[in-house]
């Protein structure tokens, strides 16, 4: 009786456990045992569709081989398009994700507005929609799950103040913007201006875009020079490195020395703003981070699980002089 009673418990017992702790189920429905540092398994492979803006800077193929190489690492079914900088492609490109029934969708944007109606669109056919590296600007922000990536604003800022400061509060500025439209150049100009309010005599002489690129960068720098106002520019703030390496060239063939003529600092941390700060070529950059494929990838899985994600997900990055450049460019990554 007692043997018989003590048999049931342990029955019960046992099956209490396993109702308590299930093994994770693969797709064919077989049990699957856990293997030490493994991605989690999921109930099926995760497809993901990403439009990204394109490749116009040395920190834009960081963040896609950093987005690539995440999405094999964890298995995913991952479908790139690059958009060549052109809206019109991310909007045909996020439609064809939804015809193919992807599960998540990642967008780099290559400007900020103009998203409601394909946005809708992705709701309709419930497919969440991540914001990487750049966001969108929609009234409803229910039209994306999470935004992920650094705070431009406080990128321009910082940019701004350190100008400042190493100007001894008096410089005459030339500026040298991002792509039109996209929230990393307009948000990284309102920082550095806000920054420079209260300094009377810091002033931007001449500000345009250089699109992001070495190329256009370079192009505009030379324009400045020539410029009527050219002679009295002392220094440049570049939205990105690869307009600062640009500038750096323009400045030289100009038969000035950049980083002592002209004050530079720029935004990116690029190997090779570091080897022009080594040169004496440049002064400052403030690291913007573009190594984001695991945080992405991360707020996958936790969307496909249901779970909740947080609705701003903020990089952080840091300032760089030339000592510091000297100290950390064997070990840099991008
Ligand atoms: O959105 C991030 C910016 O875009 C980077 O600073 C720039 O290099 C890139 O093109």
């Amino acid at each position: 009786m007692k043997t018989k009673f003590f048999l049931v418990l342990s029955l019960v017992l046992t099956l209490a456990l396993a109702a308590c702790n299930p093994k994770p189920t693969t797709e064919e429905g077989k049990k699957k045992s856990e293997t030490p540092g493994a991605t989690k398994p999921t109930t099926k492979q995760i497809t993901v569709g990403y439009s990204q803006v394109g490749a116009e800077s040395a920190w834009r193929t960081a963040n896609t081989e950093s987005i690539k190489s995440e999405a094999k690492k964890r298995g995913v079914n991952f479908k790139f398009v690059d958009a060549q900088q052109k809206q019109e492609n991310q909007i045909k490109a996020l439609r064809s994700f939804i015809t193919q029934k992807v599960d998540v969708i990642l967008l780099s944007p290559v400007v900020a507005t103009g998203w409601e109606p394909v946005l809708r669109e992705c709701k309709a056919a419930k497919i969440p929609v991540i914001c990487s590296d750049r966001s969108v600007d929609v009234s409803d922000q229910s039209l994306y799950a999470t935004f992920i990536g650094a705070d431009f604003y406080e990128e321009g800022r910082r940019a701004g103040e350190w100008l400042a400061k190493k100007m001894n509060g008096k410089a005459m500025i030339a500026e040298l913007e991002g792509s039109p439209g996209a929230d990393a150049a307009i948000a990284r100009k309102r920082g550095f201006a806000d920054a420079l309010a209260k300094y009377p005599e810091m002033k931007i002489l001449i500000s345009q875009t250089g699109e992001f690129t070495r190329a256009k960068g370079k192009e505009v720098m030379e324009a400045f020079l020539k410029a009527p106002e050219g002679k009295q520019i002392n220094a440049l703030f570049a939205q990105n490195d690869d307009m600062g390496l640009g500038a750096i060239q323009a400045i030289e063939a100009a038969g000035l020395k950049p980083g002592q003529d002209i004050t530079i600092v720029s935004i990116d941390g690029v190997k090779g703003i570091f080897e022009a700060m080594v040169a004496g070529k440049a002064n400052c950059t403030i690291e913007c981070q573009p190594l984001i494929g695991p945080l992405v990838f991360n707020a996958v899985e936790e969307i496909v699980a249901g779970k909740p994600v947080q609705k701003r997900i903020k990089t952080h990055g840091d300032l760089f002089e030339p000592e510091a450049a000297k100290k950390a460019i064997a070990t840099r990554k991008y």
